[in-house]
């Protein structure tokens, strides 16, 4: 047998908040990768509902994301099989460990973060106690599971060097109880931009929904987001300074069609722009086809998606149990 099926892998754990859909950009940024890591790694992951609280939710739309964001993410190749996936708020050691390292977390540090910073200048009338400490429950959801990696985009970098910092803390007065984990530097995805100001990054909180493809838009939506798409007026498929829209998407057909850019270039030699947006949009169609599909297989199967998010919760309660036993023990709570 081979030395790499006996040596222990390493841990990952993710999360993503559950927001209706996901969308282009979060697909080739992050969740393509995070299918392919299952391979290597023991991967844990988590559907983060307790996060999306802190801004206010319709009961009735969360509840339908939340099962959308589980059914999507198995119809995008995690598998629950392998990597354990479950919804945060089914496993209560996340909300109790939270509220305990919330105590070994200092104001200062949390008044740093730019995410809060930036979201209670987007939300003024409901700055709340859980947008301040999101991410002591981060570091919670990571730390209960000693995990050694976890993938995170740019803007989630200053809560997991949080997390090492209060990990550290713990220890240094414990003794060794957390795993120290690192940010995972993989493979980068590729970096998706709007497709109507290709200055900034795709984001589904773009008001112009033309600027976003959702991956489960329909061909005919994603085929009129491609074509209005935002270009420059040198009509040349080519990578280049100021041409950020066509640089965007030539980055976009190279991470769905494994093509080089400038295999891209030289098969659009001599075509313009209209022709390259359709060929664009068709890519995106075709490789959002099945995921679509499977989507729609999952969703409409509910006791399934219950069987497997039940199973992941249960496998994960009983390894985050052990953490938090072993913090409570050393911090002097009594035995029950
Ligand atoms: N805060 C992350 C986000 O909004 C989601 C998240 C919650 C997370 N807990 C996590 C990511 C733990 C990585 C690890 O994107």
């Amino acid at each position: 047998m081979s030395e790499t099926v006996t040596e222990k892998k390493k841990v990952i754990f993710s999360a993503i908040q559950p927001s209706g859909t996901i969308t282009l950009g979060n697909y080739l940024g992050a969740l393509q990768n995070w299918v392919r890591l299952q391979e290597d790694y023991n991967c844990i992951f988590a559907v983060a509902d307790l996060h999306a609280i802190t801004v206010r939710q319709d009961p009735k739309a969360f509840r339908q994301n939340i099962l959308n964001a589980y059914a999507l993410f198995l119809a995008c190749g995690i598998d629950p099989e392998k990597s354990p996936f479950f919804i945060q708020s089914h496993v209560h050691t996340h909300a109790e460990l939270a509220w305990v390292l919330n105590c070994y977390t200092q104001f200062g540090e949390l008044s740093r973060m730019t995410q809060f910073k930036d979201k209670s200048q987007k939300h003024p009338d409901n700055i709340n106690a859980g947008l301040f400490t999101y991410p002591s429950l981060m570091a919670a959801d990571i730390l209960l599971y000693q995990a050694d990696l976890v993938p995170v985009g740019i803007d989630q970098k200053q809560h997991l060097e949080l997390t090492r910092n209060i990990a550290e803390r713990f220890n240094g007065i414990y003794g060794n109880t957390f795993k120290v984990p690192e940010a995972y530097i993989g493979q980068v995805g590729a970096k998706v931009m709007s497709l109507q100001d290709p200055t900034r990054k795709m984001s589904k909180s773009d008001e112009n929904v033309n600027a976003w493809v959702g991956i489960l838009d329909k061909p005919d939506v994603i085929m009129k987001k491609f074509k209005r798409a935002v270009t420059d007026s040198e009509a040349r498929v080519c990578v280049g300074e100021g041409k950020d829209g066509i640089n965007n998407l030539i980055g976009i057909m190279s991470a769905v069609t494994g093509k080089t850019n400038d295999e891209i270039t030289a098969e659009f030699e001599g075509k313009g722009y209209g022709d390259f947006k359709t060929a664009v949009g068709e890519a995106v169609v075709e490789t959002l086809r099945p995921i679509q599909e499977r989507f729609d297989d999952f969703i409409a199967n509910k006791d399934y998606l219950a069987e497997q998010y039940r199973r992941s919760a249960e496998f994960a309660l009983r390894l985050s149990q052990r953490t938090l036993d072993k913090v409570m023990k050393k911090i002097g709570y009594l035995a029950k």
